[in-house]
């Protein structure tokens, strides 16, 4: 049993996935050596973090060649212009206002607090992606976020009136330290919100691709609560977000400065409902994935024994765990579409299935498509509209297997 990286108790194991490649790590070639690593889903029964058991060298998977482009998804920029706004607007009338971004991607939220003229610094390791926020117009300091680094951030640039940080926290091993960095870096009366998969939802609708190697954390209000007070912060509030499949934004402070919102005692409630707080909570998860997954191959294989072909639509990272825990391979799909330029004309991790332009999906006319990025259904099935008209149908698994 390994030791919670939080509050150093025992952890309990909840899922073990077996060997998993790297969730981005899309290969040049269908061949030759591959990293793979044991995924292994655990439980904290003392400060309730839902973990990873191992994880993976950060370098591994935060580098030049990080595949993930935030802005790839229409819902996605107007998601973040919509956090923006909210930082905009807090700013107003103070002089002296810094917004810190953790993990700013290409920019898709920082580049409206940057158009707008506040002072704001993005905090991102990927040089690829740290490049194209440049060019968004948003400055960048290309580093690792850590109690060290927000040091030298507040020397340069001053305290922060706010920090934030959507689908950053999760994938931070050592978040002990970047709650030390938030500690030193916000001002006396500053807060942080960060946005993260819910593990509420996680459970609720066994969304198991949420789990793969760049996901450390899987948060609850909770777990967040324990966290804040070993670093003498503060959960003040929570919010879901309808993204990802299902996100929560967790409002964090230094003192007592706001009241608690009554939201913050309604979500712990329903996670204790839930089962969150214990790891019986957590006995039916590993029967209700396998049974997706059966569901799932055995739809797909009646499918291809009927000699209907199928396609995969988005090459999501949390289809790498899908893919590979389920054993679906280039037999089953032809091909996944996907709008990423760098993920095209790739293979992917594990199982390496081709991931091909849009335009192939758009001129095949296969009857039968995967919806590998499930939560962007809405944007996909609108988008995608004439391909149903036209008799296509798309597969869907959370929460249960569906053909639409
Ligand atoms: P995400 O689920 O991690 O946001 O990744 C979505 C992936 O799906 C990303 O590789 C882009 C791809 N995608 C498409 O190919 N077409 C689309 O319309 C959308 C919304 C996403
Ligand atoms: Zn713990």
């Amino acid at each position: 049993m390994a030791d919670c990286r939080i509050c150093k108790s025992k952890t309990v194991r909840v899922m073990d996935f077996g060997k998993m490649p790297i969730a981005n790590g899309f290969l040049e070639k269908p061949t030759g050596s591959e990293f793979f690593f044991d995924l292994v889903f655990v439980f904290c029964p003392t400060c309730f973090m839902a973990q990873l058991e191992n994880t993976v060298k950060p370098e591994m998977m935060f580098n030049e060649h990080y595949h993930f482009i935030s802005s790839t998804s229409k819902a996605m920029q107007e998601h973040f212009r919509k956090t923006a706004e909210a930082i905009i607007e807090s700013a107003s009338g103070k002089n002296d206002f810094l917004a810190v971004e953790l993990g700013c991607n290409d920019g898709i939220m920082l580049r409206h607090v940057a158009a707008a003229g506040i002072k704001h610094v993005g905090i991102e390791p990927s040089s690829n992606v740290a490049q194209l926020a440049r060019r968004n117009g948003v400055t960048v300091e290309e580093c690792f976020f850590n109690r060290q680094t927000a040091l030298e951030i507040a020397q340069k640039y001053g305290k922060a009136d706010v920090i934030c940080g959507a689908n950053v926290m999760c994938h931070i091993e050592d978040i002990n330290s970047v709650f030390e960095g938030v500690d030193a870096l916000l001002k006396d009366d500053g807060a942080l919100f960060f946005e993260d998969p819910y593990l509420g939802d996680i459970v609720r609708k066994s969304s198991f691709d949420q789990i793969y190697d760049e996901h450390v954390y899987y948060y609850s209000g909770l777990s967040v609560a324990e966290l804040a007070k070993r670093h003498g912060l503060k959960l003040v509030d929570m919010q879901a977000q309808n993204v990802h499949g299902g996100s929560m934004r967790y409002y964090i402070e230094k003192g007592a400065a706001r009241a608690v919102n009554t939201r913050v005692e309604k979500y712990l409630s329903e996670e204790k409902a839930l089962g969150l707080d214990r790891i019986e909570g957590y006995a039916r998860f590993k029967e209700s994935v396998d049974r997706i997954c059966q569901d799932l191959k055995s739809t797909l294989m009646r499918l291809k024994a009927e000699g209907k072909r199928i396609a995969g639509y988005g090459a999501t990272s949390k289809s790498t765990t899908v893919l590979n825990y389920a054993q679906i391979g280039p037999e089953i799909l032809d091909y996944i579409s996907d709008i990423t330029p760098t993920k095209i004309d790739k293979f992917t991790p594990g199982m390496h299935i081709p991931v091909k332009a849009y335009g192939n999906f758009l001129n095949d006319n296969v009857p039968y498509t995967l919806l590998l990025a499930w939560n962007h259904k809405e944007e996909i099935l609108k988008k995608e509209d004439a391909y149903r008209k036209n008799g296509g149908k798309f597969i869907t698994y959370f929460p249960k297997v569906s053909i639409e």
